[in-house]
């Protein structure tokens, strides 16, 4: 199963059946040439950048005062990881935090994009305040700051506390005054050193996957849950919008969204419809409330039982202006209609089942489409009230080797290559796109595939946690340098 194969895993986990992963194409091959445009081609203020997520690249997982977050739990939970890996050093970023932004700036980036471990400062959840949590967050601002490496803090990417997962988690309304607390403390704690915030990471993938589907932490699979876990997460990204502005002044307050373009398998109005669903659902769930336009649930029926969780003033609490929203494009999606799982009434074709001629395909099984970041970015800019858009994640999982000391990954530098090339286009169609961040730094650790897919542009040997830039980050490196 491929975690955004979301139907797929939903018809069945909740048919009880499991399946062997599919294994990626490896098949093609791509000439690199130059890439046909340039930095300066983008504008002098564009802003490039690595993005990273804290339970991926940080281990120390139980170090100096950090409480457990949902992630330790899952990770340490048999059969959840396919490799049986934890995270518990993963990059052992905690330790390497200075060396690795060197490499940032090696490859001539402006941007570390990275979230805290909320664990990590409240090791409760709520309440008292861990000062080497908080001071690690410093160390990591102020080296940054030296070395001319502007700091993005995302503030939350997927570590739920596990103390409050004990109360309930996210389906408990509690948890969106939890982060409410969190968000305040953090930023009253950094705002005078970092100007640039993103309150969630995906709110659709681990709302989904985790409660919905169970692939990931907390590992529950229930729709009332996903509801529940989804509109106190939407109140939380407002809220935290909201918490942002007030605590740092002149403060660039965002958030991120996963996005899929999404195409019919046949333009049939069955299939039309199901991808309608199907796009309600991947990009248009936690946009639309925060725009004012509520839940999609016109679209999407089997959702109508969000509702039920709402208090009175909700419906406003869910909106917010957002100075940026950033969006994370990897891949698109095929759909048709089908009966099967009945609150989608829709399939999103796996990438190995794609009736597409050479396709290519990532290690997460996810169709390479360069033209599918085009489509997401305009699609996004069209709605009222977006004003600014960053990509804060896009990258590819391949199998990497290392020859001679050196990772000759051309099929990244392509894949880069070919994505950059739209995004560039949308830009010049009048998509006000002010920046674009790879994913990722280094090879991490992936969530439930542990850490065989490698996304870094930086490879990772996980046992003596040597860093080597592979050749796409050469790449970079080059095409960045003023
Ligand atoms: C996400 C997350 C990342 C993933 C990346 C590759 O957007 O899913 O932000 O943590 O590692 O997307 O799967």
């Amino acid at each position: 199963m491929q975690r955004r194969d979301l139907l797929r895993t939903l018809a069945l986990t909740t048919a009880g059946l499991t399946v062997l992963p599919a294994f990626a194409k490896q098949n093609f091959m791509r000439d690199i040439a130059g890439p046909g445009y340039t930095r300066g081609d983008f504008g002098d203020d564009f802003l490039w950048g690595v993005a990273t997520a804290a339970y991926q690249i940080e281990g120390a997982w139980n170090v100096d005062g950090k409480g457990p977050s949902i992630w330790d739990t899952f990770s340490h939970t048999k059969g959840k990881i396919k490799t049986k890996e934890t995270g518990d050093v993963a990059c052992d970023f905690y330790h390497t935090y200075k060396s690795d932004i060197d490499l940032i700036k090696e490859m001539n980036m402006d941007v570390f994009r990275f979230s805290i471990a909320w664990s990590r400062v409240l090791p409760n959840g709520t309440g008292e305040v861990n000062k080497k949590g908080i001071e690690f967050y410093h160390n990591v601002i102020d080296y940054c700051l030296q070395v001319g490496v502007q700091p993005w803090i995302t503030l939350y990417h997927w570590d739920l506390p596990q103390a409050l997962q004990d109360k309930g988690g996210w389906p408990n309304r509690n948890t969106y005054t939890a982060f409410c607390e969190y968000a305040n403390m953090v930023t009253k704690e950094y705002g005078s050193k970092v100007k640039n915030w993103m309150v969630l990471n995906e709110p659709l993938a681990y709302t989904a996957l985790g409660h919905m589907i169970g692939m990931h932490a907390p590992g529950k699979k229930s729709v009332g849950k996903f509801l529940r876990a989804a509109h106190h997460t939407a109140l939380s990204q407002a809220e935290g919008g909201r918490i942002i502005r007030a605590n740092v002044p002149g403060a660039n307050v965002g958030t991120t969204f996963s996005c899929s373009d999404i195409d019919p398998l046949k333009e049939k109005p069955k299939h039309q419809r199901a991808a309608a669903r199907v796009d309600a659902l991947l990009n248009r769930f936690f946009i639309e409330p925060v725009l004012g336009m509520g839940y999609p649930t016109d679209t999407l029926p089997g959702f109508k039982g969000i509702k039920k969780h709402f208090e009175p003033g909700d419906e406003e609490k869910l909106k917010f202006d957002f100075d940026f929203i950033g969006i994370q494009n990897y891949t698109r999606e095929l759909v048709k209609a089908s009966i099967f799982p009945p609150v989608m009434w829709a399939w999103q074709i796996p990438a190995d089942k794609k009736p597409v001629e050479n396709i290519e395909i990532t290690d997460m099984n996810w169709e390479v489409y360069p033209e599918g970041i085009y489509n997401v970015l305009k699609k996004f800019a069209a709605y009222p009230g977006v004003k600014k858009i960053l990509v804060t994640e896009n990258g590819a999982a391949f199998t990497d080797t290392l020859v001679d000391g050196r990772v000759h990954d051309d099929k990244r530098t392509k894949f880069y290559q070919d994505y950059l090339a739209q995004v560039l286009r949308a830009k010049k169609d009048g998509v006000n796109v002010t920046g674009y961040y790879c994913w990722t730094l280094m090879d991490n650790f992936e969530w439930a595939e542990g850490t065989r897919p490698r996304f870094g542009l930086v490879y990772t040997d996980f046992t003596t946690q040597k860093r080597i830039i592979k050749d796409s980050g050469l790449w970079f490196k080059s095409f960045l340098q003023k």
